[in-house]
């Protein structure tokens, strides 16, 4: 049996946007390094070190350009998968915000920290912190772990009050170097609607996290590192004195959800991922359907696409391949082949479900970019 796959249609460096086949995945290139360079300047007043979360894009030439762009030195993953693929690809210096659980996984984790320059992992338990210990000595290495902690989230990290007997536990571990702390913020998103909300949340959970680095230092064991969270709040948690590193990483993109959030902030021409999609049916003149559904917009959030550059038609329902546009309030009639652009609804999902990223400028290909780590969720 032989494979037969066409990249004839690819797209291609300089190709106008107008001749792409859809549905595509854009990201506007000049507006995407603007939200980078945004960020960098938040970070740079506040003195905080911006480590980009690459589990957004999981494309090590972006990676390399947003550590370009920060003017810091490493990147952050969430799988062991993207670790290797950025490794792979010349990123040496990488924090793992996620627990590696078993033994093959953790040989690996050694593995890969024999060819990078820089690498640090995460532990919330004695399970966690004893493995991770057991690795290191059967890999001849000394591994670099940070304490999570559950700041709100109730998802991973161990309880504030029992963060000083597991920092004791790394510090006094043969193999083991105490990095620091993650403390993860982002439980004051779903918790605040307005900005000051945003900050006094922000505010309140870095006081906790100052307890906790108290606590710890106060055993005598130096926090170096309090990593703090993602797109909506590390600009604001950075504030606080207490933080040395921000991990944003839907910040180059943004999304519906941000949009959404942050009102006073993000606005649609800070939205940078898209889909192009083409009209395939009007079947009446107050609906009409596009190319892409939810094979093609990820829909694990509430909410739903938007359309980039207009107000008066409205993304109401997906299947696999079809997009449901009510166009009532639409004073235009559409057709058949008329392109339509959306801004995704939650980006690190939407990029996930494709191959390729299109960066565009002035209406044509600027970049290619391949969702190199997609499917590396081991
Ligand atoms: C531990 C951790 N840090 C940082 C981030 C990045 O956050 P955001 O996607 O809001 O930019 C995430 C996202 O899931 C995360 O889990």
């Amino acid at each position: 049996m032989t494979t037969w796959t066409s990249d004839e249609m690819a797209p291609r460096l300089g190709e106008p946007i107008d001749d792409l086949e859809t549905p595509v995945l854009l990201a506007d290139v000049d507006a995407m390094e603007r939200n980078i360079r945004e960020y960098a300047a938040v970070a740079d007043e506040h003195d905080v070190d911006l480590r980009s979360h690459v589990k957004t894009h999981k494309n090590a030439a972006l990676a390399a350009r947003e550590v370009e762009l920060t003017g810091d030195t490493g990147i952050c993953c969430q799988t062991l998968g993207e670790v290797e693929t950025m490794a792979r690809n010349g990123i040496d210096d990488v924090y793992l915000s996620y627990q590696v659980v078993g033994e093959s996984k953790l040989d690996r984790l050694c593995w890969l920290d024999e060819r990078v320059e820089a690498l640090a992992t995460t532990v919330d338990s004695a399970a966690t912190i004893d493995a991770l210990d057991a690795a290191a000595e059967r890999n001849d290495r000394t591994l670099h772990a940070i304490l999570e902690i559950d700041m709100g989230l109730h998802r991973t990290g161990v309880d504030p009050d029992d963060a000083v007997g597991l920092a004791e536990r790394i510090a006094d571990a043969d193999d083991l170097a105490f990095d620091g702390i993650l403390a993860y913020d982002s439980h004051v998103k779903s918790e605040a609607s307005t900005e000051a909300e945003l900050e006094d949340g922000c505010w309140a959970a870095m006081e906790l996290a100052q307890e906790v680095v108290d606590g710890i230092e106060a055993a005598g064991i130096p926090v170096g590192e309090v990593k703090v969270g993602g797109t909506a709040t590390s600009r604001y948690s950075a504030r606080h004195p207490v933080v040395t590193e921000i991990n944003p990483g839907m910040y180059p993109f943004n999304d519906v959800g941000e949009l959404r959030l942050r009102p006073w902030e993000v606005s649609k021409t800070d939205c940078t991922a898209t889909v192009l999609t083409t009209v395939i049916s009007v079947p009446d003149e107050d609906r009409l359907v596009v190319d892409g559904g939810s094979k093609t917009f990820s829909l694990d959030k509430p909410q739903l696409p938007v359309p980039k550059h207009r107000d008066d038609i409205e993304y109401v329902n997906a299947s696999e391949e079809h997009g449901w546009i009510d166009t009532s309030e639409a004073d235009e009639s559409f057709e058949v082949g008329d392109r339509l652009e959306f801004i995704v609804p939650h980006v690190c999902t939407t990029i996930n479900l494709h191959d390729l990223i299109v960066g565009v400028r002035d209406g044509a290909v600027a970049d290619l970019w391949e969702v190199q780590a997609r499917g590396k969720v081991r």
